[in-house]
């Protein structure tokens, strides 16, 4: 698993800058003034970085763009890195910044000099999420990369905000290192193994197992995990950090590999769908998050594991299922599996741990993609103040979110002849009906919202904060919403 160097927060010292060795970062505001450090780094390179600044180059730059100096005169750094920054630049701004670092650094080691331009941790944040890339695979030179180190003029301060957005850090890391995870290496046991691993951070885990989930009555989950080797498994993660109150519960759709089962995807592209294990992703990530920053919070995540796999045990199209609620599911299409798995946890979570409110998140439908492409994931919720306060948080961590509509009159296409529903709907508004499905899993009167994110859980070009593949989305979102809506005093 990808090991995080967490940058270290130093007081401003300009004295030894000369001698200095790898990259050095110094920031010019939009109209090219040029704070303390910058200024030390351009009388030691005579003028190089004013040099940098009054280039076309620089003008044409957008905020948080760098542009690199190679082999500069004057200092022992290989690289000095002059970033386009406002001294008190937006959240969106610092964060790209750090990216245009990561990008542009090398393995050296990082130095930024932030002064007292503000947003130095979300600077650093940005630099270490855009800096992961995906490695346990790869064989031959690894180079490890060097460290960040961030000297400022208020170092307990800066301290203190990186140490909060570190844990972000983390937890989308995790989050991310979970969702590449090839499927014969993420297997339902491994992925189970990694969470119970989250104990150490104080964190409750359990794992329940195919006979305990069998006495529960998890019909609906068990049938997609019938055709595999590897067994279904729900592991519950719970972190009480708040005083006695009922948890908000976060529940994913962990398909470790979906292959459609009997109702067989088309070969092309199929790889990709080791990424449907996502939601779960994004739910261990955020209760890592917590953990990590002892959030004053009581919330729990639950995640089903299973994978789906076609053979002479799979579920066959047509098979009626129990679902732990009692309902009745034909099964017309037995890659409609995602709705199967979160039926059951969803009804668990309920009856187990009377939430105060539940989330869940799933690589639900390719037609959310054919909605809102990669930008956005689909928000269905049947409570305006819960999916406010999420699209609220979402913006303030720039994670596209876009409200979609539910409505009774989406039902009649999951009327089934033989069973209480069918778990498909047919091609017309497929993301809204598959919300249909799950809503009949959800009491009355129980703030609920799902996140479809089939579309931002992993993409095939980089995004501002990640190369491409998994992207980690939703965890700082997710993050922010428990701790503006739950921990706010
Ligand atoms: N895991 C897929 C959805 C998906 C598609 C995720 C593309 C990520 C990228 C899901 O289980 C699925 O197969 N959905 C079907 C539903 C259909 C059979 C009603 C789909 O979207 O085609
Ligand atoms: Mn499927
Ligand atoms: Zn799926």
């Amino acid at each position: 698993m990808t090991d995080l160097a967490q940058p270290t927060i130093t007081e401003t010292d300009l004295t030894t800058l000369a001698e200095r060795e790898g990259a050095i970062v110094v920031f010019a505001t939009p109209d090219g003034a040029l704070d303390a450090g910058a200024r030390k780094i351009n009388s030691l390179t005579r003028k190089g970085v004013m040099r940098t600044v009054d280039n076309p180059q620089f003008a044409k730059a957008k905020e948080g763009d760098a542009i690199v100096m190679s082999y500069p005169f004057g200092v022992a750094a290989s690289k000095v890195i002059v970033v386009k920054l406002a001294r008190r630049p937006s959240v969106t701004q610092a964060r790209k910044a750090g990216a245009s670092i990561a990008k542009v650094r090398g393995e050296a080691d990082v130095l930024i000099l932030g002064g007292n331009i503000k947003r130095m941790a979300d600077v650093a944040l940005g630099c270490v999420l855009r800096g992961y890339t995906f490695t346990p695979h790869k064989t031959g030179d690894k180079d490890a990369l060097g460290a960040i180190e961030v000297m400022v003029n208020e170092p307990v301060e800066v301290k203190a905000a990186a140490d909060v957005l570190m844990a972000v850090a983390e937890g989308v890391v995790f989050t991310r290192d979970l969702t590449n995870e090839p499927a014969n290496v993420l297997t339902t046991t491994e992925f189970a193994n990694r969470l119970k691993d989250m104990e150490s951070l104080g964190l409750t885990v359990e794992v329940l197992e195919e006979g305990e989930l069998e006495k529960l009555g998890m019909g609906s989950l068990l049938s997609v995990g019938h055709g595999s080797a590897s067994p279904s498994k729900v592991v519950v993660m719970q972190w009480n950090g708040g005083g006695d109150e009922a948890p908000f519960a976060l529940v994913g759709k962990g398909v470790v590999f979906d292959t459609g089962g009997i109702s067989l995807k088309p070969a092309a592209g199929m790889e990709d769908m080791t990424m449907d294990m996502g939601g779960a992703g994004v739910v261990s990530g955020v209760m890592k998050t917590l953990a990590l920053r002892k959030a004053k919070a009581n919330v729990v995540g639950l995640v089903g594991l299973v994978e789906n796999m076609p053979s002479d045990r799979a579920t066959r199209p047509g098979d009626v299922v129990t679902s732990m609620k009692g309902d009745t599911i034909e099964v017309i299409n037995t890659d409609a599996e995602g709705r199967l798995v979160l039926a059951d946890v969803l009804w668990y979570a309920q009856e187990r741990f009377k939430p105060t409110g539940v989330i869940n998140l799933a690589t639900l439908t390719g037609a959310v993609i054919i909605a809102l492409g990669h930008e956005n994931a689909g928000v269905f919720s049947n409570d305006d103040t819960l999916s406010k306060d999420f699209l609220k948080a979402a913006d303030a961590e720039d994670e596209g979110a876009w409200r979609l509509p539910l409505s009774p009159a989406y039902d009649a296409k999951l009327k089934s002849r033989i069973a209480d529903m069918k778990n498909v709907g047919g091609r017309d508004a497929g993301s809204i009906t598959a919300a249909q499905f799950i809503q009949r899993f959800i009491k009355d009167d129980m703030p609920w919202m799902h996140l479809d994110i089939a579309g931002v859980a992993s993409v095939k070009a980089e995004t501002a904060l990640a190369p491409a593949g998994a992207t980690g989305w939703g965890v700082a979102a997710l993050n922010r919403f428990i701790a503006d809506t739950y921990e706010a005093e």
